[in-house]
């Protein structure tokens, strides 16, 4: 059962957060069951801006976070929105989800909302435009043609392209977090055609499996042939949050040895869908940031 507040909620403070709060933030996932992700949070923290709420009764740690990637006037995603479960209940997510929709000004918001995050945002005013089914397992190849298009391993000289290219699937300029995705990423590998970069996608450490994404491809038979290439270098299960719009992959997935593990629910507000080509894009860098 949560304490109640000792503090009335237009009292707490919203602090940025810095990397010194790392542990702190690794902490309230273990409290909320989730993976401490601590090499995700530094990307957050790096890349996008974070923002905490201290225990407001004077005790150690964190009683929220939620993380805002900025990517200019036209799009800004929000993630890991956390309360502390001590303090849950009592509007806390709601005083800082308010805060983030204030400082957002006239920009458009987008999130991938959890089934305990989602009443929140729809009284907030957030729309629905997609689903994305989170599927995880060991992958175990099926032979099939999969390696019949071009894929290799990124090298330096591919990022340029790759992120012209990811800027016209994604529809905003993520310069900013794409340069850190070779630092970040265990894996990345491009797919080619007639020598011409046409998708890419990345692999990177979570508890102990290996999350794909970002997934951008032309079409589905690329998004598997950069699957499979990504999952013959690791012994490791896999966890990808597919478009469920991509219902192809998704089956191609699951007869491979993947489990829909949970739902998301991808929701903008502020505009009535997100930039870009949905067509392209598979599965998000992450959900916390698009
Ligand atoms: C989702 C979460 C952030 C909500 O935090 P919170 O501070 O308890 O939420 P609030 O008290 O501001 O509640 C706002 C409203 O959201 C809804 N809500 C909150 N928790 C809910 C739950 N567990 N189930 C259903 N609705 C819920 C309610 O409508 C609530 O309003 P009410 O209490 O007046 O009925 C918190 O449960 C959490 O950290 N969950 C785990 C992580 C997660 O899923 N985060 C969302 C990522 S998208």
């Amino acid at each position: 059962m949560p304490a109640p507040l000792s503090r009335p909620l237009a009292e707490l403070r919203v602090r940025r957060l810095t990397p010194a709060d790392l542990v702190a933030c690794a902490d309230l996932c273990e409290d909320r069951g989730w993976p401490r992700d601590e090499h995700r949070w530094g990307l957050l923290l790096a890349a996008g801006t974070g923002y905490g709420i201290d225990d407001p009764g004077g005790g150690q740690g964190l009683a929220a976070t939620c993380v805002v990637t900025s990517y200019g006037p036209r799009l800004a995603a929000i993630g890991m929105l956390l309360v502390a479960e001590r303090h849950a209940r009592q509007g806390i997510a709601r005083h800082l989800m308010l805060r983030m929709i204030d400082e957002a000004g006239d920009t458009p918001l987008s999130l991938y909302a959890t089934s305990a995050g989602l009443p929140l945002y729809e009284q907030l005013g957030f729309e629905p435009v997609a689903r994305a089914e989170r599927v995880t397992g060991r992958f175990v190849p099926v032979n099939g043609g999969e390696h019949t298009v071009g894929v290799r391993p990124a090298t330096a000289e591919d990022l340029r392209v790759l992120v012209q290219l990811d800027a016209e699937v994604f529809g905003v300029d993520r310069t900013h977090v794409l340069a850190r995705l070779p630092a970040y990423a265990d894996q990345l590998r491009v797919a080619e055609d007639n020598g011409r970069l046409v998708g890419y996608a990345a692999a990177w450490p979570s508890a102990r499996t290996q999350v794909i994404g970002p997934l951008i491809a032309p079409d589905t038979r690329t998004a598997q042939a950069l699957v499979t290439s990504l999952a013959s270098a690791s012994d490791l299960p896999l966890r990808a949050d597919v478009d469920a719009r991509h219902a192809e992959l998704l089956v191609w997935l699951k007869e491979r040895g993947l489990r829909t593990d949970s739902d998301t629910t991808l929701m903008t507000y502020g505009a009535p869908d997100l930039p870009g080509d949905w067509t392209r894009r598979f599965a998000p860098l992450t959900v916390a940031m698009g």
